[in-house]
């Protein structure tokens, strides 16, 4: 049987299922509630029951709450279970701001080569600790010497149980060569995160248009499951502009995310096809084959994540065909680069 929740101080509406946490029904339905630790040690999820009844999965306060605090209302909404329909008072998380970045350590659960010079890196939290973010942003890795190094988020945040990151091989960078060389499974790393303005923006009915370079193809896979995960009713077409066939990393992902969802369109771009490849699709920069398939840019929504130069060319022919630059939002590596090792 399922409980509709109401929250009262944004009038937002959604259902959750019998023995289902009011949090993850949140999330489900695309409402972002503050978290942590999903395990009701943090209290970060803590929040109001105003109307209605709930209980806790073995009937007991979950250690984060006092009895103090329920005697007034308060609850976890990361183990409440709903008894009957609610109205919840609860702080919702509506823009990057909203989340604090935290400083985390993680152990290096697995490494698996995606490519010839592209390896992803799936890393554990501690037990009690879960990064909350929004789709695409990216965290900071905290090195020797105050140095930082920084990577996008590539899973979407309602399957954080690892977070996934692509590291492009740097040739000469220091970092990226520990990646390569010596970083082995069980490796116990520190980051900062989550960082950046570049997430997914829910409250729009735009077609969206997405274009990833090389490694930047990482936080637009992230807002993609996340479109899909919350049932995004807009259509999205992505390109994915790389070297050659083998710089496209995960190539059957987005063509399996095709065949299986209407409104979602795969387009790979190459610029230096090799003759190995047997090529047949669209060759060239990758912005350009956006312009050529849409002349017209006015009414959509552009998230391109890339190199620098890829990111300024589109930018500006974008502009001249129609973008609104307030519809476009961009992450082209401007953030926190390590002087000594030139980015990806
Ligand atoms: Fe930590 Fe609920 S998220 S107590």
């Amino acid at each position: 049987m399922s409980h509709r929740v109401r929250i009262e101080n944004t009038h937002h509406e959604f259902t959750v299922e019998d023995d289902e946490p009011v949090l993850a029904a949140a999330l489900r339905h695309g409402l972002i509630l503050p978290y942590s630790c999903r395990g009701g040690t943090c209290g970060t999820c803590m929040g109001k029951v105003v109307e209605g009844e709930i209980a806790y999965p073995d009937g007991s306060r979950p250690p984060a709450l006092s009895e103090a605090e329920e005697a007034v209302g308060q609850a976890l909404f990361c183990q409440a279970r709903a008894v009957s329909d609610l109205a919840i008072e609860v702080r919702e998380v509506r823009s990057a701001e909203d989340i604090q970045p935290r400083k985390l350590p993680c152990r290096v659960e697995r490494v698996d080569e995606l490519a010839h010079d592209v390896r992803r890196l799936w890393l554990r939290t501690p037990g009690n600790e879960r990064l909350q973010f929004l789709p695409g942003q990216y965290l900071d890795f905290l090195l020797r010497g105050g140095r930082r190094r920084s990577f996008s988020l590539a899973n979407p945040p309602h399957d954080d149980e690892l977070l996934e990151l692509h590291v492009r091989h740097v040739p000469d960078g220091r970092f990226t060569g520990y990646v390569f060389d010596e970083l082995k499974e069980r490796a116990l790393l520190r980051f900062e995160g989550p960082f950046g303005s570049f997430f997914l923006r829910e409250d729009s009915t735009r077609p969206i248009l997405m274009i990833g370079g090389g490694t930047g193809f990482a936080p637009l896979k992230g807002m993609i499951e996340h479109a899909f995960h919350v049932g995004l009713n807009r259509p999205i077409h992505l390109y994915w502009g790389a070297r050659a066939r083998r710089d496209l990393y995960l190539d059957e992902l987005p063509r399996r995310w095709a065949a299986e969802h209407e409104g979602f369109r795969y387009t790979p771009v190459l610029s230096e096809p090799e003759p190995d490849d047997e090529w047949e699709g669209h060759i060239g920069l990758v912005h350009n084959i956006v312009l050529q398939d849409h002349p017209n840019l006015a009414g959509f929504e552009v998230y391109m994540s890339g190199p620098p130069g890829m990111i300024a060319a589109a930018q500006r022919d974008f502009e001249k065909h129609g973008l609104d630059p307030a519809n476009l939002y961009y992450d082209s590596f401007d953030y926190a680069v390590d002087p000594e090792e030139p980015e990806s």
